[in-house]
């Protein structure tokens, strides 16, 4: 008997893979061991920034309950754990001239220790999105280069001298263009700044949130610097961004929806990713379309900028069909749906309006990035929120067949595009180990792997942690 050659092929051994997390989403005890506020903190609690009126200040309770949560990466039996690092536990006021706090250096070593010591790899996000609100009062936060810049600085200098010895997997910034256009543009995200609120002089749309892109890239890039001249080659690591990008289709092969696609693709991946990658200037469909509104970045700026990154940090969902049109600037002026010319649906709804399961799409999307920008793909982000979650028993909501079915076909999509394809793709992080704080959706919608009961904080198992694991286990060869 002939064994199917392609089925026998397994990842490479040292293919990474586990569940992902960030500290506002999940931490709670947002009043402990001196930690200071983060612009999500206030944020939240105003009236009606969050679905469920809900904020953060409890969450998955997993400050407290941290050790429980590595017990549980170790029962699914993971290489690694992606978490964020909550910069105002560890500078309680944000700046390079701010007193350091003990109790956050030492929360985050214990976390580090207990996942070292079960074997776990750290892979440590040090900003995702808990900008400390002394920072934000103080100059305006993200939209003043000079001060973010030396702050983020220091801050991930603190965080490379008292865990680099231990981690080797860093990240500066998570999904920056949510940041810039979802936090200055749309206001969904604190600080909630709006295009209206930062119209330009000759009354212009936003300027703001092109400004913030900027100061994100050039604070990333020195962080990058700062790693690689000082502590790169003593702790061996690496660092990089992560991005989030998904799949864009023209809607049908007319010449203005092909393009918009790939305008499409210009506006949420390439404004990052062709300076990071390529050294080039923002995609020229932006600069046609923005002007002077986008900065210009100066010789140096983008030397620094140019291969910042260690590898291609990708967080992805769902893939969109894409038409020219529609006056949202932050979308190219491109206006998407998921319904097929043919009144067909691009596949199952999730809870979350944007977010459908189109597995070809994950697969076209690696192709994508990989040909393009020729980095090893690290795909630090993925996942399915199960409509109408919040609303089942925990018996049903841990059936989670719906996510299985996603899982399935982005796994099956990954294979393929490492094993036949031949794209460099070197970790998978499911979202999310837990459900948790879903931002502006507050617990309304749930993206864990793992239920959790909000009232006694008791975490379950879904189907679909436990086909991740499977899959992984089997796909994965052995050291
Ligand atoms: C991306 C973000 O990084 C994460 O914080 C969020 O929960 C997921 N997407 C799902 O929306």
């Amino acid at each position: 008997m002939t064994l199917n050659s392609d089925a026998k092929k397994q990842l490479p051994h040292d293919f990474i893979w586990g569940f992902a997390t960030a500290s506002f989403q999940i931490e709670g005890s947002t009043d402990v061991d001196g930690r200071g506020k983060s612009i999500w903190d206030d944020f939240s609690k105003l009236p009606g920034k969050t679905l469920d009126g809900k904020d953060g200040d409890v969450a998955t309770d997993s400050y407290q309950r941290w050790k429980e949560d590595i017990e549980l990466l170790a029962e699914y039996g993971v290489k690694s754990y992606r978490f964020s690092i909550a910069w105002p536990r560890i500078i309680p006021l944000g700046g390079r001239n701010d007193p350091v706090n003990a109790k956050g250096i030492k929360f985050y070593s214990n976390l580090i220790d207990g996942l070292l010591a079960k074997g776990i790899i750290p892979f440590v996000t040090l900003y995702h999105w808990d900008l400390p609100q002394a920072l934000h009062e103080r100059y305006g936060g993200w939209l003043n280069k000079e001060e973010i810049t030396q702050d983020f600085v220091h801050f991930a200098k603190v965080c490379f001298e008292a865990f680099g010895d231990r981690v080797q997997n860093w990240l500066t910034i998570n999904e920056p263009w949510c940041v810039s256009a979802i936090g200055y543009g749309y206001g969904r995200f604190a600080p909630g700044r709006t295009s209206e609120r930062s119209r330009s002089a000759e009354g212009d749309s936003s300027t703001e949130p092109y400004i913030v892109a900027h100061n994100e890239l050039v604070a990333h890039a020195h962080v990058v610097k700062l790693y690689r001249d000082q502590y790169k080659r003593q702790q061996g690591g690496q660092i990089g961004i992560t991005l989030n990008g998904d799949w864009c289709m023209p809607y049908d092969d007319s010449p203005e929806n092909i393009a918009a696609a790939q305008r499409s693709l210009d506006f949420h991946i390439g404004w990052y990713a062709d300076p990071v990658y390529l050294g080039t200037d923002y995609p020229e469909s932006m600069r046609k379309l923005l002007r002077d509104r986008l900065p210009r970045f100066t010789d140096e700026e983008l030397a620094l900028v140019k291969g910042s990154s260690d590898f291609y940090g990708m967080n992805t969902y769902t893939t969109k069909l894409c038409m020219d049109g529609g006056n949202d600037e932050f979308q190219g002026n491109v206006k998407t749906t998921f319904t097929r010319p043919d009144g067909t649906q691009l596949g199952n709804q999730a809870h979350c309006s944007w977010l459908q399961d189109y597995a070809p799409g994950f697969r076209a999307l690696l192709n994508y990035l990989w040909k393009r920008y020729q980095s090893p793909i690290y795909v630090t982000e993925n996942g399915f929120a199960v409509k109408d979650e919040h609303t089942k028993s925990v018996e049903d909501a841990i059936k989670d067949t719906e996510r299985v079915h996603y899982f399935k076909g982005v796994t099956a999509s990954l294979r393929a595009a490492i094993l036949e394809d031949g794209c460099d793709i070197r970790a998978y992080f499911g979202w999310s180990l837990l459900d948790n704080f879903e931002w502006a959706d507050g617990y309304t919608t749930r993206f864990g792997c793992t239920y959790v009961d909000y009232e006694t904080q008791k975490r379950y198992p879904k189907d679909s942690a436990k086909f991740l694991v499977k899959f992984f286990k089997e796909n994965v060869a052995a050291a």
